[in-house]
């Protein structure tokens, strides 16, 4: 099957490359597929499901684990209509659109400048959108008919519930509204203390008007947010800061928005301009990408947005960007909420968020950790795509333990029962949870190819001389090197390789 074309994107060779070896392979590609595709929208095949969860769980292992008092709870995914009036989204979650007078054609209109001017205009409002677009005499991009003036359009998706009297409800545009819906509740369950951190690993839904960039700008997308309720007056103090003050950020401030320089910041010289308890945050953030996810410190920055361009609900706030073949793009951000939806809810619900600390009365403000999953994946197959030496061999070289499969089993060849001991082989390493992929089809060296076309770390073949002294050949990805390994002490050895070790 040859697959519809996906989303308009900033192509580059790189991501047209991308794009056909995910479809072809099991990675994603646009849902709806049989019916010419729903733009905006993204299935992910076995291959991409397995990292997508590996990635998950390593989010879970690293933010979860920072705090005994944080943990992941799984609220609905549709939600009342009051919700999202309490959050401000009925009225805030707007992206502004331009409209052709000819063709009808309707555009972001933020994009259509970004794509002509090659600069960011997020967040201006629809009048300063509409003058720029007057100064620069644009046009429709379809038919180049003349355009309206620009108008805010709202993402949520709505729904309606039973059948007659039908309820009001929508999609969630952001998974943080689970959580601060059910923050009372779980305030009492849990151990009435704060910091309290609740996160969910979900989905969220937005009516984008032009979904592009594939995993980058999508309608039904996963999101890992971890949202830290705190005490406003202990803004100014962590416990744990001492042990990043001399930690260095990567920061793209504002001001430094026309030269494109990064500046490295050490945590206690930021303390002047933020928060210690949003600095320790960032710090945390940065860490997960550079340590865990392994992400070269050049290809990570936090981007200042300025006041135009903050969300509604955050007084301080920093994306983290990737550099990817597509130029900077947004994988997360550090928002600093306040008692924004707190506040909202209370007000709308009329039930009373404020909790009890010590005799203290406190409406707990939020420290939002977004990262957006699927934006995270575009990221690492982007990232980690190499075309090596004259023949382009194409490999993934993924961090090793967020690879699809852990490692691949072979027999050399599909006879004299090579195929039995691989099985045998795979079983075993099945047994200690390894994930494994198995492949006796074509030429050892073919088989090669393909597993370093999908990024899997290490190659175990079962050969002749296995049967001789119960030994396999183990190669790594990366280096192509082989080393002969007992069977018995392949589980310790490949583990050791998955942390690390070199062949
Ligand atoms: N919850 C923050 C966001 O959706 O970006």
């Amino acid at each position: 099957m040859h697959g519809i074309t996906a989303d308009k994107s900033e192509n580059t060779d790189k991501t047209a490359k991308i794009e056909e070896i995910a479809r072809r392979r099991g990675f994603f590609w646009m849902g709806s597929e049989i019916y010419n595709g729903l733009s905006g929208f993204y299935d992910y095949g076995h291959l991409g499901t397995l990292m997508k969860r590996k990635w998950e769980n390593t989010w879970r292992d690293y933010f979860l684990g920072l705090d005994d008092n944080f943990f992941e709870i799984e609220p609905t995914d549709i939600m009342h209509e009051k919700v999202f009036i309490g959050s401000g989204h009925v009225k805030c979650f707007v992206d502004p659109v331009v409209k052709c007078k000819k063709c009808g054609n309707i555009e972001r209109a933020d994009h259509i400048l970004e794509d002509i001017l090659k600069e960011n205009f997020e967040g201006l409002n629809p009048e300063a959108l509409s003058e720029l677009m007057k100064k620069h005499k644009i046009k429709c991009e379809k038919c180049k008919g003349l355009l309206e003036e620009v108008k805010t359009f709202n993402m949520l998706f709505p729904l309606d519930i039973g059948v007659e009297k039908p309820q009001k409800a929508y999609l969630r545009g952001e998974t943080a509204q689970g959580v601060y819906v059910n923050f009372a509740r779980a305030f009492e369950q849990l151990r009435k203390h704060l910091p309290m951190g609740l996160a969910i690993v979900g989905k969220a839904f937005r009516n984008e008007i032009s979904p592009r960039n594939l995993l980058i700008r999508m309608r039904e997308l996963t999101q890992a947010e971890l949202q830290i309720f705190f005490d406003p007056d202990k803004i100014n103090q962590h416990p744990n800061f001492k042990e990043v003050e001399d930690y260095k950020l990567r920061l793209f401030i504002a001001e430094n928005r026309k030269n494109e320089n990064i500046i490295e910041v050490s945590c206690k010289e930021l303390k002047g301009k933020l928060p210690e308890f949003y600095i320790y945050h960032m710090a945390v953030v940065q860490k997960f990408y550079l340590d865990v996810l392994k992400i070269p410190k050049e290809f990570f920055r936090f981007r200042e947005l300025s006041q135009e361009e903050k969300a509604f609900y955050n007084k301080y706030h920093w994306d983290v960007e990737l550099k990817l073949s597509i130029g900077w793009k947004e994988v997360g951000g550090v928002h600093y909420r306040t008692d924004h939806d707190l506040s909202g809810h209370q007000k709308i619900s009329k039930n009373d968020m404020s909790v009890n600390i010590d005799g203290k009365k406190i409406l707990p403000h939020v420290l939002e950790l977004s990262l957006g999953v699927d934006r995270n994946i575009f990221a690492l197959l982007d990232l980690f795509y190499e075309e090596e030496g004259k023949e382009k061999r194409i490999v993934f070289r993924f961090p090793r333990h967020l690879a699809p499969c852990d490692c691949a089993v072979f027999p050399l060849v599909s006879k004299q029962g090579l195929p039995e001991k691989a099985e045998e082989v795979k079983k075993l390493l099945q047994s200690v949870k390894f994930s494994v992929f198995y492949d006796a089809s074509g030429s050892i060296g073919r088989r090669y190819r393909r597993v370093d076309e999908i990024g899997i770390p290490a190659a175990v073949t079962i050969d002749h001389q296995t049967f001789e002294d119960g030994t396999v050949t183990v190669r790594d990805r990366d280096s192509m090197k082989q080393e002969r390994v007992a069977i018995n002490k392949l589980p310790e050895f490949l583990a050791e390789f998955l942390r690390g070790r070199e062949l």
